[in-house]
């Protein structure tokens, strides 16, 4: 378990570390974002006199915010590279934390929430990006899932902010304030990296990824630079397309295919009803209001502690294990908890068990699907189409994650809580099948190679066999 942390420690001088924290700052304000609206929303509806509809459009336009987000800096991510993509979207944050906190109606708050939703499509998956190309192969699985670890953190950050105001006057607009120091924190730290090698090689800077590449490496024993500069150049050769177009071409395709798969499967097991609506499904279990959101916060460390394990692990047993396992945990907890709503025997005599099907469900998917989509979307794409390819994937994250918030709650009326967890069990059986068949091992190899292997015959049958 420790070889990540020897890893890392062995693998330079510290500014490796240094600059992959400063760009999972991306992760803190999605995760920040994600956990403080249910708690603000509490509040801010009768300041702002807003009703079901309202509140509604309040908690998704900042989704809508960041599929636009996605869509836009997938272009800025080549044109003015990772690194001013990142300060741009960390600045526009805090202006967009600003505006929330000071609105003064619905619309504003609306409009607020959007501008705050474009920072974090940005920033979502720009951090990824940026990480797996300044990471060695050997310790890249966690350096890149520090911003999983930091989505988690932040989640958990709002459940606390959330409890911490809960008492003081205008609470919410602390709440939803407050982000402005991760977004401050972003921009300018983002202000103090270098470019990625492998931007500046793209643009035909080679002096340039040389040197950085040099910062980035010194005191590792295994570490090339001249290597890796020229498999940096070769890979970028082979391929030269940076469209969506290029990407939706027969050759791309699949690849295309194992990042969308991946993106829709991720938000559709469900996960975000468990972070939005957690107390919701507590307290239909009986609990007080009081002690469902209590329990929220068990929901809340759990997540970041398997986010942990996950960064522990990644390297060491390999991408597919940790995602094909945490994939049936997500299949039974599921089900457990299908089968809990049914059963009003199960209700009345183990009400505990919604509570542990609950926590082995997101330990489930902390330790497998959460960071894993993150990472591979990181890892199979070409130097020339990983930033828009990243941002397909990602903007096909969004739109799943906005489909499954807005019918959550009405598939409950439609089909009873039960057999919305029956659906999603269902669909994880799905994402196991899928991901056992498409998804490749990446663990330990450097991103030239692993773009090799997946465009060549003999690589495709390969890669799942790893
Ligand atoms: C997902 C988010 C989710 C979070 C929960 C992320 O990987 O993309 O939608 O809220 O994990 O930990």
């Amino acid at each position: 378990m420790s070889g990540f942390v020897r890893e890392t420690r062995t693998s330079g001088n510290g500014m490796l570390v240094r600059v992959s924290m400063i760009a999972a700052i991306g992760g803190l304000l999605f995760g920040y974002d994600t956990g403080v609206i249910s708690g603000a929303l509490l509040y801010l509806k009768d300041d702002l006199h807003a009703g079901p509809l309202a509140q509604q459009w309040i908690v998704s336009s900042l989704l809508l915010g960041a599929i636009l987000g996605a869509v836009l800096s997938g272009y800025l991510a080549d044109a003015i590279s990772r690194k001013w993509t990142k300060v741009i979207s960390g600045t526009v944050y805090v202006l967009g934390a600003i505006g929330c906190a000071l609105a003064v109606n619905v619309p504003m708050l609306i409009g607020f929430r959007f501008i705050l939703g474009l920072a974090v499509g940005t920033a979502s998956f720009v951090a990824p990006l940026y990480i797996s190309e300044v990471s060695p192969p050997k310790v890249r699985g966690g350096l890149v899932s520090f911003n999983q670890l930091a989505i988690t953190s932040g989640i958990l950050l709002a459940y606390l902010v959330n409890f911490a105001f809960k008492g003081v006057t205008d609470n919410w607009r602390w709440m939803l304030g407050v982000a402005v120091i991760p977004g401050a924190a972003l921009a300018v730290g983002m202000l103090t990296v270098p470019h990625t090698p492998r931007w500046l090689m793209d643009k035909g800077r080679e002096d340039e990824a040389r040197t950085v590449l040099e910062g980035l490496r010194r005191g590792d024993p295994d570490a090339n630079v001249d290597k890796e500069i020229e498999d940096i150049k070769e890979a970028n050769d082979r391929e030269r397309s940076s469209t969506v177009r290029d990407l939706a071409k027969e050759r791309l395709r699949p690849l295309l295919w194992v990042g969308l798969g991946l993106a829709i499967f991720q938000q559709f097991v469900g996960v975000n009803t468990v972070i939005y609506y957690a107390p919701t499904i507590l307290s239909d279990t009986g609990l007080t209001k009081s002690s469902s959101i209590t329990q929220t916060v068990f929901v809340g460390v759990t997540n970041v502690v398997f986010t942990v394990i996950a960064v522990l692990l990644l390297d060491r047993v390999g991408r597919r294990k940790l995602l094909l396992t945490g994939t049936v945990g997500l299949t039974l907890s599921l089900a457990t908890l299908a089968i809990y709503f049914t059963s009003p025997v199960l209700q009345h005599s183990a009400g505990y068990l919604a509570l542990v099907a609950l926590l082995v469900y997101i330990a489930s998917f902390a330790v497998g699907l959460g960071p894993v989509f993150w990472l591979m979307i990181s890892e199979i794409y070409p130097t020339g189409i990983r930033s828009v390819a990243m941002s397909v994937a990602t903007v096909a994250n969004w739109a799943a994650n906005f489909l499954v918030a807005v019918t959550f709650l009405s598939l409950g009326g439609l089909i009873t809580r039960q057999g919305t967890f029956y659906l999603y069990a269902a669909l994880s059986v799905l994402a196991f099948l899928f991901f056992l068949r498409k998804v490749p091992e990446t663990k330990g190899r450097s991103l030239e190679d692993i773009q090799t292997d997946l465009l060549t015959d003999t690589g495709a049958k390969a890669r799942t066999k790893r």
